[in-house]
């Protein structure tokens, strides 16, 4: 039975991409019954191409179109005739599929596989349940059914670049078609109402890079959609805030890099122990101080979700050698300098722990972790790509991220191994992105962005950042949050 569906859907696939056999398919099966004339006319017909049969639709990925039970034919001599000529064609279609199919498959396996109809969710009401749930082990299901958008390219707040509908990016509407279903539990869509009700006096500040910031747009964007009066309100240091007054529900941003407080460093005229080793120029990392940013916000947010990790390895940036990162604690330069590995170690101790102390009793923290990208090709700066249009499959995934193959977006899984350490024992909560978005290559803005360079490490909006919001909210909805 499987392999009779392989059979159709390399079938269908063929068929997209062999006119011929498309055409013959419509003459021998299509809805328009085709006279006899018509079916010994020459083909393809010289000049113009007929008006019937239409050319096949992008619905052909269905087969319903191979299941139509064909006409009687009205004499018996043109029977005979059509019978023969189907047994020529579906002969010689066989055999072309049959060479195609044989020649073909020792690549990848085919991603339509992949398309099956999404499983019910399991009843998720049982918090203690979901809490206990690895919501990071799944699969992307594709599920074009329609529902209504939690939000659209309207929304004001997404970023030109991350806007891949407006951007023209292909394949951007079928992004959001793909579910993400967890192999033991459910992840349903968080429904935006239920939850403002719920966080009544509620204040959450997300902490980190754009990539943080992405995931405020999509929540953001999502509960604008359902509620008419929101002020612009920014927490001291939030790059950017907002309240819906009816709850009195706030959502913030707060912009940082590193969560490290850090500065362009050049070398005193006057020496110092940095100059005798040589630097001349860097960046001062304070592994000690937080950046302005955010450093009150652990005392009014009653919710945090911190990321940090692309800046860590960004050799555009903090070049190794003529702009490293020189790590300073109490305001010394820590000798020997530590590596920009190290340093993270000791940057995210140090944070955790000011965060800890910090915050007011109850205050719940999460850490996020790493957002994958997906340069294929060369790095970001060296012409990388991510023309992807389905999720990869689990082998190309492996390929892409195994730390032994060291490839070029290796730091995904070499930051999280950073951020579990630094966060064990902690009083934050880890929220595991990682897993789910590695498979999503086709979800970044490409070059809808209108940028010099292909962008493969955002992500569109509407997008996968709308699942990390669920996946954020199933856990929230299992931990009572207090003001
Ligand atoms: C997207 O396509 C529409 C219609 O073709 C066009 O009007 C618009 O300018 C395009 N947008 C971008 C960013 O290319
Ligand atoms: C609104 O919520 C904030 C916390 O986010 C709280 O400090 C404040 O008292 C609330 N205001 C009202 C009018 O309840
Ligand atoms: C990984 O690759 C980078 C260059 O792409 C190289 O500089 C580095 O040494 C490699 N690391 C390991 C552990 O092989």
């Amino acid at each position: 039975m499987t392999k009779t569906i392989d059979m159709m859907q390399a079938l269908t696939r063929i068929m997209e991409s062999n006119r011929v056999c498309c055409w013959f398919i419509f003459f021998l099966f299509g809805e328009n019954k085709a006279t006899s004339k018509e079916l010994l006319r020459p083909w393809p017909a010289r000049g113009t191409p007929p008006a019937r049969p239409p050319p096949p639709p992008q619905t052909m990925a269905t087969n319903h179109h191979f299941k139509r039970p064909h006409q009687p034919l009205s004499s018996s001599s043109t029977s005979y005739f059509y019978i023969f000529v189907s047994i020529i064609a579906l002969t010689a279609l066989f055999l072309v599929f049959f060479s195609h199919y044989t020649t073909s498959y020792s690549k990848p396996p085919m991603r339509l596989q992949s398309i099956k109809p999404i499983k019910q969710y399991v009843n998720d009401d049982n918090g203690a349940e979901s809490a206990a749930c690895d919501y990071s082990e799944g699969k992307w299901f594709y599920d074009p059914t329609v529902r209504p958008p939690r939000y659209d390219e309207t929304c004001k707040e997404i970023y030109k670049g991350w806007n891949c509908v407006a951007g023209n990016r292909s394949g951007a509407a079928e992004i959001v078609k793909w579910r993400w279903q967890p192999n033991h539990c459910a992840l349903p869509p968080f429904d935006p109402l239920r939850f403002l009700e719920s966080h009544r006096d509620i204040s959450i500040g997300f902490v980190g890079d754009s990539l943080n910031r992405n995931m405020f747009v999509s929540l953001f964007c999502s509960l604008r959609r359902v509620t008419g009066e929101i002020k612009k309100w920014r927490p001291a240091g939030a790059d950017r805030g907002f309240t819906f007054l009816k709850y009195n529900f706030t959502i913030a941003y707060h912009r940082t890099n590193l969560l490290a407080r850090y500065g362009r460093w050049s070398a005193n005229a006057k020496g110092g122990v940095l100059e005798s080793l040589g630097y001349k120029e860097g960046y001062r990392v304070d592994v000690d101080v937080p950046e302005g940013t955010w450093a009150e916000a652990p005392s009014f947010h009653n919710i945090l979700i911190y990321n940090t990790g692309h800046w860590w390895w960004a050799p555009s940036k903090f070049d190794p050698v003529k702009s490293p990162m020189l790590f300073h604690e109490k305001g010394q330069p820590l000798v020997p300098p530590l590596s920009p590995e190290t340093g993270l170690d000791v940057v995210l101790r140090r944070m955790i722990s000011y965060v800890e102390e910090k915050a007011r009793p109850g205050t719940v923290l999460f850490f996020r972790t790493q957002s994958p990208r997906h340069f294929e090709g060369g790095d970001w700066d060296q012409g990388g790509s991510c023309a992807h249009l389905q999720p990869l499959s689990p082998e190309e995934v492996e390929q892409l991220f195994s730390v032994e193959n060291n490839g070029t977006n290796v730091e995904v899984r070499l930051v999280n191994e950073h951020l579990y350490e630094a966060v064990k024992g902690s009083a934050f909560r880890l929220l595991d992105v990682t897993r789910m978005s590695e498979f999503r290559a086709d979800a970044h803005p490409s070059t809808a962005g209108g940028k010099k360079h292909v962008d493969c490490m955002h992500w569109c909006l509407p997008g996968i950042t709308d699942t990390w919001n669920d996946l954020f909210i199933a856990h929230l909805s299992s931990i009572k949050v207090r003001n």
